[in-house]
């Protein structure tokens, strides 16, 4: 090449405009410190790279991943997006004519007061038991249990809302935002609503006011929305907004008692507090009490009675801020004796600390009072900043108290806990702690997570203890990458209520050589007379003997399916949201690759020999 030559090229190249940014190196500097290191609660890289990149846009755009994003300019968020994420299919089709029920079964009037799972604990109590008139199944018929239908549940690698029964229709939620009424028992279409933001909570149905004679679907969204939508034609009725803090999101499943709705109010402050520029930390948690027919506000309570305020300042001057954090993140438990409510907290995120964080709480349903508060790990803070502004150890309850009847006539609240231990408390005798079994190792989406179960005698609690590990990988820089893993986690326990006693244990599945597997039961337990049943991050769905914690019947759900709505769908791994059991039929979801473990998209029914 000649000296000429050789300059032209020089000026050719810098006059040219700016290389494309890569996005493989943004994604090092600015992702990787958080999404490549193994931290609990920060889903692995590989998880995201199943993800769609509009998916990812909204996340940084709009979602958790908000303070994360606006630290890139746009063109490199376009390229940290391109990096990442799957190429997005072409506009989801609509469904086709046939996926809609060519008649839609009329409602009934007294459409709330039928025996059936209407809401996330199945009952007041939030004992996720249904009793034979609400099951419409045995456990002598569980072993018959054969896939009656598929439901596809739209792209996405996650599935997160529990499906509620409701006058014959059966209502779900997916993650892109929609909510469909199905035909309960042949999964035709009647109807769909589009709220436009991811729905990550439960629902409940039930009726709008007094006389019964409107019903509606009750749900959150990741933006603190609650939404009431008409049961019958799928109309909105109200949408409001309980929190205006940007980290605020819902994930419970309302409660409707006595002509009111209750809602819980969580958020993932504790994610944003990971930028080092982030004031941390000034959500509180809350309760909100709502008029069902109009979305007015009865009362709020927070979680922690005191505003945050500016506290000290770090090193490179950053304002601290606090109290924060006691978020709920279940259901309440309504106590129709007392008029009580009862709810369950997570950690504070920043200090002070507060005596009500990983706390039951008691309050009064009428005026939201709190009555009394029982803390369980005090002093837990936990963000994801530096160890010296938090160092906690996560030990939130994700999962309601359950009221239950004791046969001395005495009553408890038992609940499972992210440490890894189950606890009773006397409800009677100002929360009182009768009891505390450990059985799981616990840690940031360990211990026990959404949802136990009870029946008369036995509390059933799984355990998740979901885990990362470092695994070879080759075409990684440092030869090696952080998956899910495959060796720690699980189990299921039957505890008496009473005195905490291990009645049995059943021991995880091993994973085998299946990819993206993990033993964990994150997923909430749901129970019948004579059997209790558990999801599993290895994708199956299992039912247990109470007598005995014998499997008694074992589904994979990890495959493709052909669905009743003509989508594309497979199943995956099980967490989140669990199976519920109405009038002969039971539901669940299937998918869950938010921790590394196996996507999925569907929604399946099972019933006596899929008939
Ligand atoms: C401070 C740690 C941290 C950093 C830095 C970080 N993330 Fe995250 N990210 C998290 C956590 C924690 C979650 C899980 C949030 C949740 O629970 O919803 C998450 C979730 C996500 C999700 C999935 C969201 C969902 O809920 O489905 C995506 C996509 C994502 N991050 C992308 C990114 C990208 C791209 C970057 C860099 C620009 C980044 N993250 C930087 C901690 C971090």
């Amino acid at each position: 090449m000649t000296f000429l030559l050789r300059a032209t090229l020089f000026l050719l190249l810098c006059s040219a405009p700016a290389p494309a940014q890569d996005g493989a190196t943004l994604f090092k500097t600015n992702c990787s410190s958080c999404h490549d290191a193994g931290i609990a609660r920060v889903p692995p890289t590989s998880a995201l790279k199943t993800m769609f990149r509009s998916t990812i846009r909204q996340t940084l755009e709009s979602g958790p991943m908000k303070t994360q994003g606006a630290a890139l300019t746009s063109s490199e968020r376009d390229a940290v997006i391109n990096y990442l994420g799957v190429p997005d299919k072409a506009a989801a089709a609509a469904p086709p004519p046939t996926a809609f029920c060519k008649v839609q079964k009329p409602f009934s009037a007294s459409a709330s007061n039928r025996a059936e799972w209407q809401g996330w604990g199945g009952d007041a109590s939030n004992s996720r038991f249904a009793d034979a008139a609400t099951a419409g199944i045995t456990s002598a018929d569980v072993p018959k249990l054969k896939l009656k239908w598929a439901f596809g549940l739209g792209e996405g690698p996650t599935v997160r809302s529990q499906v509620v029964v409701g006058a014959g229709h059966l209502f779900v939620a997916n993650m892109t935002g929609q909510l469909y009424s199905l035909d309960a028992s042949s999964g035709c279409i009647e109807w769909t609503f589009d709220a436009g933001k991811r729905i990550q909570s439960s629902l409940v149905f039930g009726a709008v006011d007094r006389d019964g004679k409107q019903s509606a679907v009750y749900f959150g969204d990741a933006a603190a929305n609650v939404y009431g939508v008409d049961a019958s034609t799928g109309k909105l009725l109200w949408k409001v907004q309980l929190d205006t803090h940007p980290a605020a999101r819902i994930t419970a499943a309302p409660i409707l008692h006595g002509g009111m709705l209750f809602v819980s109010v969580s958020s993932i402050e504790e994610v944003s507090a990971g930028s080092p520029t982030y004031e941390c930390c000034t959500f509180r948690g809350s309760v909100v009490a709502l008029n069902p027919a109009t979305g007015k506000t009865i009362w709020q309570t927070y979680t922690i009675s005191e505003p945050p305020h500016p506290t000290a300042k770090s090193d490179t001057g950053i304002q601290k801020r606090g109290p924060s954090g006691a978020a709920v993140w279940s259901s309440p438990t309504f106590d129709e004796k007392t008029n009580t409510l009862y709810i369950a907290t997570g950690d504070n995120y920043s200090f002070p600390a507060t005596s009500t964080s990983d706390s039951v709480l008691a309050l009064d349903a009428k005026t939201g009072n709190i009555r009394w508060a029982t803390q369980v790990t005090p002093g837990d803070v936990y963000n994801l900043g530096p160890k010296a502004n938090g160092g906690g150890p996560d030990f939130d309850f994700g999962q309601p108290p359950i009221l239950v009847s004791l046969p001395n006539g005495h009553r408890a609240l038992v609940i499972g806990q992210k440490s890894g231990v189950a606890f009773g408390l006397d409800p009677d005798a100002q929360g009182k702690i009768l009891w505390q079994t450990r059985l799981g190792k616990g840690g940031a989406l360990g211990g026990m997570e959404w949802g136990s179960a009870a029946d008369r005698q036995n509390m059933y609690a799984a355990v998740s203890d979901l885990s990362t590990a470092s695994v070879p990988d080759p075409s990684s820089r440092t030869g090696s990458r952080y998956a899910i893993d495959p060796n720690i986690g699980g189990g299921l326990y039957a505890l008496d209520l009473a005195t905490g006693e291990k009645r049995w244990s059943a021991l995880p599945a091993s994973c085998g050589d299946r990819p993206k597997c993990s033993p964990a039961q994150s997923a909430a337990v749901s129970a019948i007379a004579g059997a209790v049943f558990s999801g599993s991050e290895d994708g199956h769905l299992r039912a247990y003997s109470t007598t005995d914690g014998k499997v008694i019947w074992d589904v994979d759900t990890e495959r493709d399916y052909e669905t009743v709505n003509g989508a594309k769908a497979n199943g995956g791994s099980m967490n989140g949201a669990g199976p519920i059991v109405s009038h002969g039929i039971l539901y669940v979801n299937s998918g869950d690759g938010l921790w590394g473990g196996a996507p999925g998209n569907v929604l399946l029914a099972f019933s006596i020999d899929g008939k």
